[in-house]
């Protein structure tokens, strides 16, 4: 479907008629594109798992159009609930809270609680708005892939299977929501992302951080996908140029990822320095370098501060050759 041969308006009526018969669609939102379907809809919320490949006991995110509607998902809402979502909806942010009875269990994976946001982008706003209901809507990738950041990115991974991807253009956040858990005595951040854990503090006070992200927190059904499928190393600089001098050395073919300028001779990518900027581009430059399908992938380590928590935290799912999917937190 491309705008050749409807208006805006058309696609969106098409949109929101598939959403109706309980299928998915490609929908863009502001951190990567998302494979949405009707949330109220078992059915419906079944073909996401049978088209990505995913495990059915992996929870999936509601989105939804505005805060008005965490009381028809959720239960027992904490204040620190309304004041994150007066604060950052529509955004970047996912709040994990204690599910209302009718909340299908494919959606929350069988769980009692469920994870909501409004994301902030005029398209995905617009279909919510006129859906009316919740649309659970994973990243729009395969298992275990990368996820995508544009409308191409979601046509590369499903082709025919998924014929409605409404193109929302480049994600502007480009990396998922922040997943702040507030079920349990304590809030807890499970996933970092753009929001950080102290613009998040700064509305609700102490938060506990994400699990050391250096301990991988696979689960027993953690499958051998990898992400990209070229075998990534993350490496220093100095250490980084050297072993692209060594590989060379071997034959072997290698792209890099590097900050800011790439290494002399080295193919590649460059990323800018700057943590929002990085995670703007940093999927669609994983894609395009797992395409050149080189013996190694050279990644650049990231300074080890703060700002870049939610870069590194998505770099290391990578090197370990384990998507965010299969590491759910
Ligand atoms: O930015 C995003 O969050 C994107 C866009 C499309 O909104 N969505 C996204 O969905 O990243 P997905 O399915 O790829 O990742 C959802 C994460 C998973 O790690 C899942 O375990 C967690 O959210 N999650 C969802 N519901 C949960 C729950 N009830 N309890 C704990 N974790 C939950
Ligand atoms: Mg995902």
């Amino acid at each position: 479907m491309s705008a050749m041969d409807s208006t805006h308006a058309d696609i969106i009526k098409l949109a929101l008629a598939a959403l109706h018969r309980g299928e998915a669609i490609g929908l863009p939102t502001e951190t990567v594109y998302g494979l949405a379907a009707d949330a109220s809809n078992p059915r419906a919320v079944r073909t996401i798992f049978a088209l990505k490949g995913r495990p059915a006991d992996h929870p999936l995110i509601v989105h939804i159009a505005d805060a008005d509607q965490l009381d028809h998902w959720a239960q027992s809402i904490p204040e620190s609930a309304r004041k994150l979502a007066h604060a950052f909806w529509p955004g970047p942010l996912t709040l994990i809270l204690k599910k209302q009875a009718h909340v299908p269990d494919e959606v929350t994976g069988g769980q009692d609680s469920v994870g909501l946001r409004c994301p902030a982008h005029p398209i995905a706003l617009e279909v919510l708005r006129a859906f009316g209901g919740g649309l659970a809507a994973p990243s729009a990738n395969r298992f275990g892939r990368i996820s995508p950041t544009t409308a191409q990115h979601v046509h590369d991974e499903f082709g025919a299977a998924v014929p409605i991807v409404l193109d929302g253009g480049e994600c502007a956040v480009g990396i998922e929501s922040t997943i702040v858990d507030l079920t349990g005595a304590k809030p807890r951040i499970l996933r970092p992302g753009m929001i950080s854990q102290a613009r998040i503090e700064a509305v609700i006070g102490a938060v506990e951080a994400s699990g050391n992200a250096d301990s991988p927190r696979a689960s027993g059904t953690l499958e051998a996908h990898y992400a990209p499928r070229t075998p990534l190393l993350m490496l220093p600089r100095n250490a980084l140029e050297c072993e692209a001098i060594e590989q060379r050395a071997f034959g072997k073919r290698i792209s890099v990822l590097a900050l800011q300028r790439l290494p002399n001779d080295c193919d590649g990518v460059s990323l800018p320095d700057i943590p929002d900027d990085y995670a703007h581009g940093l999927y669609a430059a994983l894609r395009h370098l797992d395409a050149r399908g080189d013996n190694l992938l050279l990644v650049e380590r990231p300074p080890d501060t703060t700002a870049w928590i939610a870069v590194n935290d998505r770099l290391r799912r990578a090197a370990a050759g384990v998507g965010e999917d299969d590491d759910a937190p």
